[in-house]
Order: C-alpha cells, then structure tokens, then sequence
C-alpha cells in the first residue's frame, strides 16, 4: 500500500536530519513524502523547544491542520497527525491534553518505534512513546545502521553525536536530548558512503557539541573528531566535509590539524561565544571565558589562515548590564564574524536562568539585538563584498530561481547563484564573483586558463 507522508521540522539541522531518518524509517512501510499536508495520509511535526517563539509554532500549527483534519474526515480520508521532537520530549501527555487532533507523540530518541507506534495510532489508540533515555536510541534500523533509503540532494547532513552534558543556565538542550552520546566510526562512514552513492557530495557533521565527538573506532579506540574526519575524507564520489555545532572548549589538537591538513575540510567554522562579558560567561555556565575564544580562533587561524567563523549570541540575559552588551559588540569587532545568529534571551522552564533575579525587560532586550544585529550585518557584507572580482570554488546544488541559473555553496558556506548548465549540478566549479546580494553572492563561471600552446612541444 503506498501511502503519503508530509513531515515538517521546526528546529535545528539536528531536527531536520531527524525529519529525513523518519521519512527513512517509514519508506519500508509504503510511505513516500509529500510537500502537500493535504494529500498526506501522515502529517509528522517536528518541533523545537530551544525558545518560546519556537515552541509556540507548534500549537498555531495544530490549529491549522485540525481544519485541515476534518476537511478530509468529510471525504471518508484519515489523516494522521504526530508530533515528534523536543517539544514531544519535554511535554508528551500534555500535548495531546491541549490539542486532542493529535493521534501520536514520538520523543526524539525513539524514532525507530515509529511504524509500531503508527499502527496503534490508526487502531485509535493515541500512543505517546517519550521513553528517556532510549537505551537504543542509535539503533534506528536492522543493523544498528541507518540505511538511506531514498534519494537526497547534494548536501547532507549526519548525526555523529547526541544530546549535552554541558548544561549552560539558558538552554534545554540537555533536557530534550540527554547526556551526550557518540555514533561509532564504521556506523557514520557506512551511512556517509552509501548518501555518497547516492550522489551526495558534501556532508555536515553534526551534532549539539559536534567536537566533543568520541565515539568508537574500528581500533577499539575512541576517536576525536578530526581523526573521524579523516576516515570521512576518504570516502569515494565526497567532495567536501563540514561539521557543525561547536563548543569553544572542546577545539582540540586533531580538529585544529586536520583544519590543516584536510583539503575536503571546509575553512568555516560555525563556533558560538553566546557573549563577550566574562561576567556573562560565567552566569550562563558556558565554561570559558572571552580570553579563551579568542585564543581558540587564533589557533585555529595559524593552522588555516582563510577560516571564516560565525557565531551564536544572546543579549538580555538575566543581569547583562549595557557594560556586558559593550564587550560583545567589541568582541564582534576583535574576531570580525562572516556572519551569526543573534537571539533575545528567552526563559525557559526548568532552567537555571529562568529563575535568575534581575530578568532584562523586552524592550532592552529588543534594543539590544537590533544593535548588534546591525553590527554583524554590517560585518558579514564586508566579509562578502571582500570577493568581488575573486574567484571561489562553489560547488553546485540545484536550479536557481531564473531559467539557466544554479545556486551552490562557496567553502564559505555563502550561497552563489551562476549562470550554469544542469549538468553541473554536484560539481565543484571556479566562479568569479561579480555581485554582492544581502544573502547572496552572484557570479560568473570562470573559463579555465587557456592551455599554453607550447605545453606539448617537451622540455
Ligand atoms: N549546541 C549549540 C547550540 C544550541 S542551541 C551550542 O552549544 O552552541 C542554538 C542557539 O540557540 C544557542 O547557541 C543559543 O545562542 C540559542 N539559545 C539557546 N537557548 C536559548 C534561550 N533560552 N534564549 C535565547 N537563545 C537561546
Ligand atoms: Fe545548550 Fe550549552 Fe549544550 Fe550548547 S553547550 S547545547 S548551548 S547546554
Ligand atoms: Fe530545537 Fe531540539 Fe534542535 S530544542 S534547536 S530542535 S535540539
């Protein structure tokens, strides 16, 4: 029976890699996805709980598709609404007390449970599996592989590692996914090699603290993650290899080397600082100071010169005076960031900060992102506006918006738009950029240097 499945995700790459491993996982059972909620049979949300905004979509959503629900029960069709992630973790029961339209809760460990758990949800049972720790949390298929099932674009991304044992006082991320928790080696190359057959050519490792990787080697050993990026550089048809997100504390010596050493290593490091007041620092648990950061850059810079960085902030976090908020601007300015998130501090239950005295009005808090935000725009065009006339090496993704036009990446990160033919796509080609965007570069594809004629007349 072939049946329509429409999953959302709401959250980080780690919530989008996850929607794919349930797309995955219910290939077997006759499901193939759709861009359409009206069509499905199954409609998976996959939600995030990291602030209040985010976890709120959640309910606006269920709203919507409660009519949508209804709709189809009118034509004599079920569909079938989950809802999966942090949100799922952290709230379970409760979701299906506020919105009864939902048939299933599914936390983020126990995916694998998935096709089990919708066959009690269409008997009518409303099954809610938020089980944690799952003690085969990695174990999401036959083999304790993941095996890809279905065809994916260029750019991929892996799960190497899981969950935190950091607890900085903002972030719930140790709660909805648990203690930290590595991928052996062979598990990740066999799922990198078989998306490389299937024409991927670039993966992001990810994880939450992506370098605190140690997962087994094939040596009996735990590996760090430079050396697994190492293992990874030799899979056949990858080009190129990112990892992503990382913890100022655990840039190691084997992460930093192979920055130097791995041509397929991308000189872009995504490494969030949250602030640049010690102060700060400290309230937020994070475990190092803006003395440490900026070290961590500088190494990393003398092992790969052309390293880009970006970055996570938060302003208004319980206490942060204007001085706090002054040393993150100047430390925006000391690192000069290609770009960064910047979010408001939001109070989430359960966490240290949200109990914390001297909470930062809205107002200031809003105040304070425009004004860094500003600065980091005006610091990520500089960044892209240093490439005009430059050439870079982008590899090429998928069709742009206009006839003829392709988008890719450069080793940046930065998206490129090229006049380019079809055929390209999954090549790395030399464009010259000609044009700076607000979030795109746009280029030319670069002829090759003409062939000296006298190459062939022998030295
Ligand atoms: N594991 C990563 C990122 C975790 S969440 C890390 O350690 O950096 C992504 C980002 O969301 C964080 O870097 C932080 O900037 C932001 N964030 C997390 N909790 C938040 C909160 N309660 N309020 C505002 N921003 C938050
Ligand atoms: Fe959250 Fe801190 Fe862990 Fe990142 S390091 S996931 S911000 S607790
Ligand atoms: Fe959100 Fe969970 Fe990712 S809270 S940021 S989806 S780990």
């Amino acid at each position: 029976m072939t049946r329509k499945l429409h999953v959302k995700s709401f959250g980080c790459q780690m919530n989008v890699y996850d929607s794919n491993r349930m797309a995955d996982v219910l290939a077997p059972a006759g499901f193939s996805e759709t861009a359409q909620p009206g069509e499905a049979d199954l409609i998976i949300l996959n939600t995030c709980n990291i602030r209040e905004k985010a976890a709120e979509k959640l309910y606006s959503e269920l709203g919507r598709l409660r009519e949508l629900k209804q709709a189809a029960a009118l034509e004599g069709r079920q569909i079938l609404i989950a809802v999966a992630g942090c949100v799922a973790q952290a709230e379970g029961r409760e979701i299906v007390r506020r919105a009864p339209t939902v048939d299933l809760v599914v936390g983020s460990q126990n995916y694998h449970r998935l096709p089990d758990l919708l066959a009690r949800a269409a008997r009518g049972e409303k099954p809610i599996d938020i089980e944690f720790p799952s003690d085969d949390k990695f174990a999401a298929l036959p083999g304790a592989s993941r095996e890809v099932t279905r065809k994916r674009g260029i750019s991929a991304f892996v799960t190497v590692q899981e969950g935190c044992d950091k607890f900085c006082t903002f972030c719930v991320v140790p709660y909805t996914r648990g203690v930290e928790i590595s991928r052996p080696v062979e598990q990740i190359a066999g799922e990198v090699t078989q998306l490389a057959q299937v024409g991927v050519r670039e993966v992001t490792l990810i994880g939450q603290n992506v370098n605190a990787y140690h997962g087994a080697g094939p040596d009996g050993r735990e590996w760090p993650l430079g050396q697994l990026l190492h293992r990874l550089a030799d899979v056949p048809g990858l080009l190129r290899l990112r990892y992503t997100t990382s913890h100022p504390g655990d840039m190691d010596d084997s992460l930093i080397a192979a920055h130097r050493d791995l041509p397929a290593l991308m000189p872009y490091v995504h490494l969030p600082v949250q602030s640049g007041s010690d102060r700060m620092l400290e309230a937020m648990n994070r475990k190092h100071t803006r003395r440490d950061y900026l070290k961590v850059v500088d190494r990393l810079r003398a092992a790969r010169g052309d390293l880009a960085f970006t970055s996570d902030f938060i302003v208004g976090f319980p206490g942060e005076t204007e001085a706090d908020f002054h040393d993150t601007l100047t430390l925006v300015d000391e690192v000069g960031f290609a770009g960064a998130y910047t979010f408001a501090y939001s109070p989430r239950p359960g966490t240290p900060a949200a109990d914390m005295p001297s909470q930062v009005p809205e107002a200031e808090k809003s105040a304070r992102l425009q004004r860094l935000q500003a600065l980091i725009t005006r610091h990520q065009r500089d960044f892209n506006a240093s490439f005009v006339g430059r050439r870079l090496d982008i590899l090429l993704e998928k069709p742009g918006r206009l006839a003829g036009q392709l988008v890719g990446r450069s080793p940046y990160l930065q998206s490129v738009q090229v006049m380019a033919p079809t055929s390209l796509i999954g090549e790395v080609v030399e464009v010259t950029i000609t044009e700076i965007g607000t979030n795109t570069l746009f280029g030319a594809l670069a002829l090759p240097a003409a062939a000296p004629v006298f190459a062939e007349a022998g030295a």
